[in-house]
């Protein structure tokens, strides 16, 4: 049983089964642009209550036994927005990791970050590079940082690789399965628990936006209205209990209890 304060100020109770916490939750943090315009606040102002909430978000995934959360910041086609938009959200790993790490340490969390980050701008990797090296020693939950990923590139990059070998004679043609792969998908970073369990998208849209397009093949997808600034713990807990209410087979068929034979 967890008890969360609601947005409200009133207590509510949400009743977990603390065996079958999601291993790997994903999130799609969308809507902070919306969230400062129906406040009269230019966009950015969203982007950094955004950043306030992924502190809260991180400490509540961590305290419930979360052992991956990878946090959408940054995709590849992020780099369209206006200069001023895109700079700001560059500084803001800089602005996060800045105040967060003692914090980070202290849950035992562990900073991964996975994308093409030879492409961020220096302040931004020395920031990403330097929260890595602080947090290495941790051994909790690993908080995944995408920041400059697609998905479609990364799986291209991934065949890349495993042609290579092939042309190397290391691997052959045949031998390729979904374990070669993963093996080379960025998210290997955080095997064993390479695909999300849970996927969360924030802000009411229900598209997946080259996100993690090979690893969610069997997650359980929760589209939520609530935008990413207001993202509260008590919505991640309901979120959680949504996913437990569902029924997961992976292709096959539900285990039926066996019928008594005593009459
Ligand atoms: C999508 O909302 C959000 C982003 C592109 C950026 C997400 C970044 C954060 C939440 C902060 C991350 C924090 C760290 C520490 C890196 P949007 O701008 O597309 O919203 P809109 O659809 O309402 O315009």
């Amino acid at each position: 049983m967890f008890k969360q304060k609601a947005a409200d100020d009133t207590t509510v109770e949400i009743k977990l089964d603390e065996e079958r916490i999601p291993k790997h939750v994903a999130i799609i943090m969308d809507g902070n642009g919306r969230w400062a315009q129906k406040k009269l606040l230019p966009r950015v102002a969203g982007h950094k209550q955004g950043m306030e909430v992924v502190k809260e978000i991180t400490k509540t995934a961590s305290d419930l036994g979360v052992k991956v959360l990878t946090l959408y910041a940054f995709s590849t086609e992020n780099w369209k927005r206006p200069a001023s938009e895109v700079n700001f959200l560059m500084d803001l790993p800089v602005k996060f990791f800045d105040k967060f790490v003692p914090e980070l340490i202290e849950k035992n969390v562990k900073v991964n970050v996975m994308g093409y980050t030879d492409q961020l701008p220096a302040s931004t990797r020395k920031a990403v590079d330097d929260a890595i090296a602080q947090t290495s020693q941790n051994t909790g939950m690993i908080l995944n940082f995408a920041l400059n990923y697609g998905s479609r590139a990364e799986i291209i990059s991934g065949i890349q690789t495993l042609a290579t070998e092939v042309l190397e004679n290391k691997l052959k043609p045949d031998e390729i399965d979904e374990k070669t792969l993963d093996r080379v998908l960025m998210t290997q970073q955080v095997a064993p628990y390479n695909d999300p369990d849970l996927l969360i998208r924030t802000s009411g849209e229900e598209r997946i936006s080259n996100f993690l397009l090979w690893q969610i093949a069997y997650s359980e997808l929760i589209f939520t209205d609530v935008l990413w600034p207001d993202y509260k713990p008590v919505n991640l807990l309901a979120d959680i209990a949504k996913y437990q209410a569902r029924d997961r087979r992976y292709g096959g068929i539900k285990e039926t209890k066996k019928e008594s034979t005593d009459k």
